[in-house]
């Protein structure tokens, strides 16, 4: 195959992946930007079939790794995903560390790619299984394993050795900055709390899409330099978007963890508080001309979105009320974690409004059902500049005339912090289950 053939089909394969990212922003072109990434991949896969040496073992290794794949996708709980993206990145950064290995073990040595696609490799490779045994909760809680200073002196020694083997390869210095590289990652990530997980794993989507890019250089492989770079810019793009959401700085995830809070029951038990009970919400929800739906954390634990799509169904074609769902950028544990299961629930696409778009329609509303949501409605975070919360956009659920809150107690989210909507005049607390009340209300509308 000539040079100006492979880099043809090289450019058409990166540009379905381009395609196909574009896409994967909207739910309505998600499911075929997802078939665009599919193609990509099988073109390249085919390209690695006609042009590698050992072909067996590249089919050996597709059929091993497909069969893998679709165990997981089929097994796959909805709330195992971020883990499961940790565990995926994490075995990107492994493929990168061992094409390093052999590129040095076959005396290729290239005085930076190699070294710097090892390192990253093995700091995305540890990094990941951190992030991953931290969600799965086999780590619970955070270790300070060493003090930021002494990771910015490792960080140094590691640019130090660096240097070094760039003047002179050599396997010591390989090895050494491959074992440091590691020690930096146990070291940084077994600090950050499990809550802050998904965005280290987004810099470490990042990191194995840069190593990617790096290896590529080593291969010569343009594929490889070009889907890296791609990975690479969209997991720090994401990094980005969920800090500014967050409102905190990569730098304060990083080095001044303070999260992964204990769940604490609110102390402030002298403020009254309403609740209600599931055929009173039916009540009010079947009374209302406008009611917006606000998903939180809570639907996806209790996997309420299947009660909560009757719920509106019933409300729009029974009672003709207009029906919206408000999805906060944050809401959740994972990037568009509300969005994949409104979507799984069949949700129709058209009746989800992202936080501004839909935010100036709460004081119009007559119902806000806020549903296993806490700290995304949490009005501190206008009003208190000592919050954590401080600065965060929340959905202005306060707004609506009456505001129906669903969670099993008055304990805090994710942030630990206590929130003042629960004792608002204009709320009403509907303890229990997320899935389990809305399905009482469903069965009160019903009947
Ligand atoms: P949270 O503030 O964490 O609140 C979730 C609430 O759900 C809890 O207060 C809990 O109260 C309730 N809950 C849990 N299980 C429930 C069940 N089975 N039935 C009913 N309620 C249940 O969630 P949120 O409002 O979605 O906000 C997300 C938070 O996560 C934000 O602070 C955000 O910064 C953070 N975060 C988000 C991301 C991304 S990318 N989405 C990443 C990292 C961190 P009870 O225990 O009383 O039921």
């Amino acid at each position: 195959m000539s040079n100006s053939f492979l880099t043809l089909i090289n450019l058409g394969i990166s540009l379905l992946f381009i395609l196909s990212l574009r896409g994967l922003a909207f739910p309505r072109t998600a499911y075929r930007s997802n078939l665009l990434g599919i193609l990509g991949i099988c073109l390249a896969l085919t390209l690695a079939l006609i042009l590698g040496k050992h072909r067996f073992l590249i089919l050996l290794g597709i059929v091993i790794g497909t069969a893998i794949g679709i165990f997981i996708a089929q097994h796959l709980q909805m709330t195992g995903l971020p883990q499961t993206v940790a565990a995926f990145n994490g075995l990107g950064g492994l493929a990168a560390f061992l094409v390093a290995c052999c590129a040095v073990l076959e005396d290729k040595i290239d005085p930076f790619d190699t070294p710097i696609g090892s390192a990253l490799g093995i700091f995305t490779f540890i990094g990941s299984f951190v992030a991953f045994a931290k969600l799965q909760g086999r780590i619970n809680g955070t270790f300070k394993c060493f003090s930021n200073r002494l990771n910015a002196l490792l960080c140094v020694i590691m640019i130090l050795s660096l240097i070094d083997y760039a003047l002179h390869p050599n396997t010591t210095e390989f090895i050494t900055l491959s074992v440091l590289a590691g020690v930096l990652s146990l070291s940084m990530t077994l600090k950050i709390g499990g809550a802050d997980m998904p965005i280290v794993i987004s810099l470490l989507n990042a990191a194995s899409g840069i190593d990617s890019a790096v290896i590529g250089f080593v291969l010569s492989n343009q594929l490889l330099i070009i889907t890296g770079a791609l990975i690479g810019m969209s997991g720090a793009i994401l990094s980005f978007i969920m800090c500014r959401a967050m409102n905190r700085s990569l730098i304060n995830v990083l080095f001044s963890p303070v999260t992964s809070p204990s769940i604490t029951i609110s102390t402030d038990i002298s403020q009254p508080i309403k609740t209600g009970t599931p055929p009173e919400a039916a009540f009010l929800l079947e009374n209302a001309r406008k009611a917006i739906i606000v998903p939180g954390y809570g639907m996806a634990v209790s996997q309420a979105q299947h009660a909560l799509k009757q719920m509106a169904k019933i409300l729009q074609e029974k009672y003709h009320v207009d029906v919206k769902f408000a999805i906060h950028p944050v809401a959740g544990r994972m990037p568009g974690h509300m969005n994949v299961l409104l979507a799984e629930a069949d949700v129709p696409f058209e009746n989800i409004f992202s936080l501004n778009d839909i935010n100036n329609e709460f004081p119009s509303a007559d119902v806000a059902y806020v549903i296993g949501a806490n700290d995304i409605t949490n009005p501190l975070a206008k009003t208190d500049n000592t919050s954590p919360l401080y600065g965060m956009p929340i959905l202005d659920v306060a707004l609506a005339k009456t505001v129906l809150v669903v969670k099993r107690s008055l304990a805090t989210g994710y942030s630990g912090i206590d929130n003042p909507l629960f004792y608002a005049d204009n709320t009403i607390m509907l303890f229990g289950d997320a899935q389990k009340v809305t399905a009482e209300i469903v069965k009160a509308l019903e009947h």
